[in-house]
């Protein structure tokens, strides 16, 4: 049973994966984001002819939510129609980890109501973050 923010975040990601650009693999995917402002932003997954140009939900709903001045996540769906929940790839969980820290919880979901959610630390557990890198 999902909270009640985790099931508008749902409908958010199942309805942008319906606008999904998936000719190639023919797996649409959706991701849905809540801002700590509270302001929800959603992605669709966008391929190309040219296959490694594609781009994944996650990341076109984080750029719709930096593109409109929100830079903090407070939590995370992404649904697609796998068997089970299905798990980010591994470029999307260092993309989220910028805007969400460790507990900021990510609900994978499929189509047919399957959901787990996992912590920003369980998904990219030792993440590569700002503070690794040198300061001048
Ligand atoms: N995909 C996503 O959109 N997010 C993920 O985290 C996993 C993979 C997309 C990329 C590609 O368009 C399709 O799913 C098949 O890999």
């Amino acid at each position: 049973m999902m909270d009640v923010d985790a099931t508008c975040l749902e409908a958010a990601a199942r309805a942008v994966r319906e606008n999904a650009h998936a000719p190639y693999s023919r797996f649409r995917v959706g991701a849905a984001i809540r801002a700590a402002s509270g302001r929800i932003y959603a992605g669709c997954n966008v391929e190309n002819a040219s296959y490694p140009e594609g781009t994944c939900a996650e990341a076109g709903a984080i750029a719709a939510m930096v593109a409109a001045g929100d830079t903090e996540i407070a939590e995370v769906l992404v649904i697609a129609d796998a068997p089970g929940p299905v798990a980010p790839c591994g470029g999307c969980r260092q993309r989220l980890s910028e805007f969400a820290g460790p507990d900021v919880p990510v609900t994978l979901a499929n189509l047919r109501g399957d959901t787990r959610t996992v912590s920003m630390a369980e998904l990219l557990p030792g993440a590569f973050v700002k503070s690794d890198l040198p300061r001048d």
